[in-house]
């Protein structure tokens, strides 16, 4: 056995209302003036946090929009700056933390996520900005949160469309940590956790949406499903959503909802230990068809044409993912790539390549 392994440097408090404790996690880390980062829709539904800090809250930046467009962030580092902050504070999900590693990556202040919307990125050192019609992204372990906060309640008015497709970019982490380049046996650990809590989690959410225990388990395998990105890496899928979400407008759950049982089918041949973990922690003969029978049950988007992908960019996004997949288990060629892509785009049941 031969492996590296370096853990994830955040410090993680998990469970019912700990975002409650949001002050004493400010002060542990030193800091004095706090700038909230969220979205509009967030500063009423998390209003009890914001008002916990008292004055240490000297500003909130709720301008954040999908993808963390470059204005949205510079501007929201000029109100940092402007107000003499000493910390970030991101309440949300994946744009919203995009805000904040902006700014952190800029300042080196210390950053702590409030996750009301579970996608792992508070774990991962991937950071990226919408520049043009394009998604640029980096790698900087000094982007990864200081503290990540993970309260339920905060999770409960996610709609059930919201909770399938936010589920399976959890899942797509997990899954393809299973077979990214720095896979360890740790990493296996938690992504088979993960997987675990996320197809139990999600539709019991879906069914139940104020369910805290179910809420909990679709947290937690968030939670996990970043630490995987950090560990183990990232391989076709999750490049494939980053050009889908960059150049055609794409959101991030509805990509990777549609993507994840065709990168599957893409790389069975490819990793069969790690399609033998998926069909066993599923339950399933096939593991593609078991993630695809998955989104069916979730009602998660099943093809790039219901989502309003042409199919004459089809040829683009193929190229675009060639161009930036560093690694894949299966060789990435256009003309597969092409194929996957059809298969998605008319959703139906993935055929390995
Ligand atoms: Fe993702």
């Amino acid at each position: 056995m031969q492996f590296d392994y370096e853990p994830v440097p955040s410090r993680v408090v998990f469970g019912e209302n700990s975002a409650l404790r949001l002050k004493e996690e400010v002060t542990a880390l030193g800091g004095n003036r706090v700038l909230i980062v969220c979205t509009k829709n967030m500063v009423g539904r998390a209003k009890h946090v914001i008002v916990s800090l008292g004055e240490m809250c000297v500003g909130i930046f709720d301008g954040v929009e999908p993808h963390c467009p470059e204005n949205i962030a510079m501007s929201a580092l000029d109100m940092f700056e402007k107000k003499n902050a000493d910390l970030i504070v991101a309440i949300g999900g994946g744009s919203t933390i995009g805000v904040g590693k902006a700014i952190t990556l800029r300042t080196d202040a210390p950053f702590i996520v409030v996750v009301t919307t579970p996608c792992g990125s508070e774990s991962t050192p991937i950071h990226g900005m919408l520049i043009g019609n394009k998604k640029k992204t980096g790698r900087d372990r000094k982007v990864i949160a200081k503290t990540s906060i993970y309260d339920p309640v905060l999770t409960t008015s996610m709609n059930a469309h919201h909770t399938a497709t936010i589920g399976m970019n959890s899942l797509a982490h997990c899954v393809e940590a299973l077979y990214a380049k720095i896979r360890s046996p740790i990493s296996d650990l938690m992504a088979v956790e993960g997987i675990k809590a996320l197809t139990a989690g999600i539709p019991a959410s879906i069914a139940t949406p104020n369910d805290l225990k179910a809420r909990e388990q679709v947290l937690y395998g968030g939670m996990l499903s970043g630490h995987c990105v950090t560990l183990a890496g990232i391989a076709i899928h999750h490049k494939l959503c980053h050009v889908l979400g960059g150049h055609h407008g794409i959101p991030h759950g509805e990509s990777n909802s549609v993507i994840l049982p065709y990168a599957v089918a893409y790389n069975e041949t490819a990793a069969p230990d790690a399609m033998d973990i998926i069909k066993t922690v599923m339950g399933t003969d096939s593991a593609s068809g078991g993630i695809y029978d998955f989104t069916t049950k979730i009602s998660a988007p099943k093809s790039l044409k219901e989502l309003g992908m042409k199919e004459g960019d089809l040829d683009i996004a193929a190229r675009e993912t060639v161009d930036t997949t560093p690694y894949n288990p299966k060789q990435v060629d256009i003309k597969s790539v092409r194929e996957m892509l059809q298969q998605a785009y008319e959703g139906v049941r993935p055929v390995p390549l």
